[in-house]
């Protein structure tokens, strides 16, 4: 399901279930030692799809650790992104000498808990999702944008290390042709070297999930 928005140069790999065969290697068993279970199999499963995914690229069976902020510590050579929810996981890969960075989220496809809308999007970010809750059923627009600003995050993090509040990007979906637009406020961006002003993404809806994903190609 995550191919369908990802450019073919990025290498994804995804699973709805925890597969037996999904297991840590012993240098990771410490980033989730005494974790609750629920929170240990979406982990054993998240590194299993990214070291799917990495064999996709050539690379070796390898330990994949975590950095200071969460973010799982990839290859040199390589972006990545990891996400999973109730009943999927995945993650995505590509060469940095392709791309930059790359952020992956998913989300149940039904609404966002009461004040969470208010809290993650800006006023006219809102009014926008309202329009779109009356005009297009079948997609709750409100997750979707908090997946897509959650992708923003994981696409921005490895590129600045700079925290990113829910209030500095603006969101713009297309409802139809399946894109979305993320403009950066001018204060995040000034002075933060490679840090992106406009980053584009895709969505997709099905199975009971919203996806979002965002691809920021080298040389930009
Ligand atoms: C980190 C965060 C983005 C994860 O998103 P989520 O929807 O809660 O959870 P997901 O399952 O989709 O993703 C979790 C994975 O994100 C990855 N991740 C965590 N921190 C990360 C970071 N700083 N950079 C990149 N990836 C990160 C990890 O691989 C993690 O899984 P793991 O711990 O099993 O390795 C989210 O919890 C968060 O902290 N958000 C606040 C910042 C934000 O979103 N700002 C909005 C900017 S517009």
């Amino acid at each position: 399901m995550i191919e369908r928005i990802l450019p073919g140069r990025v290498v994804a790999y995804e699973t709805f279930t925890d597969p037996p065969d999904a297991v840590l290697l012993p240098e990771e068993e410490p980033l989730v030692r005494g974790a609750v279970p629920a929170r240990r199999d979406e982990f054993r499963t998240g590194r299993h799809c990214a070291r799917r995914a990495l064999a996709g690229l050539g690379f070796a069976e390898r330990p994949l650790l975590r950095g200071s902020k969460g973010d799982p510590l990839w290859p040199e050579t390589v972006a990545g992104s990891i996400t999973h929810c109730a009943g999927y996981r995945a993650a995505a890969v590509a060469l940095t000498e392709d791309i930059v960075s790359l952020g992956i989220d998913a989300e149940p496809n039904q609404a966002l808990p009461g004040g969470v809308l208010e809290a993650v999007a800006l006023p006219e970010e809102q009014v926008r999702i309202e329009e779109l809750l009356r005009g297009h059923p079948g997609v709750r627009w409100d997750r979707l944008l908090f997946s897509a600003k959650e992708c923003i995050y994981k696409t921005w993090y490895p590129i600045t290390r700079r925290p990113l509040g829910f209030e500095e990007a603006t969101v713009d979906i297309d409802p139809v042709g399946g894109g979305f637009t993320a403009r950066l406020a001018d204060r995040s961006v000034r002075g933060v070297p490679g840090a992106p002003r406009e980053l584009t993404g895709r969505w997709t809806a099905g199975d009971g999930l919203v996806l979002a994903a965002i691809v920021r190609p080298a040389g930009h």
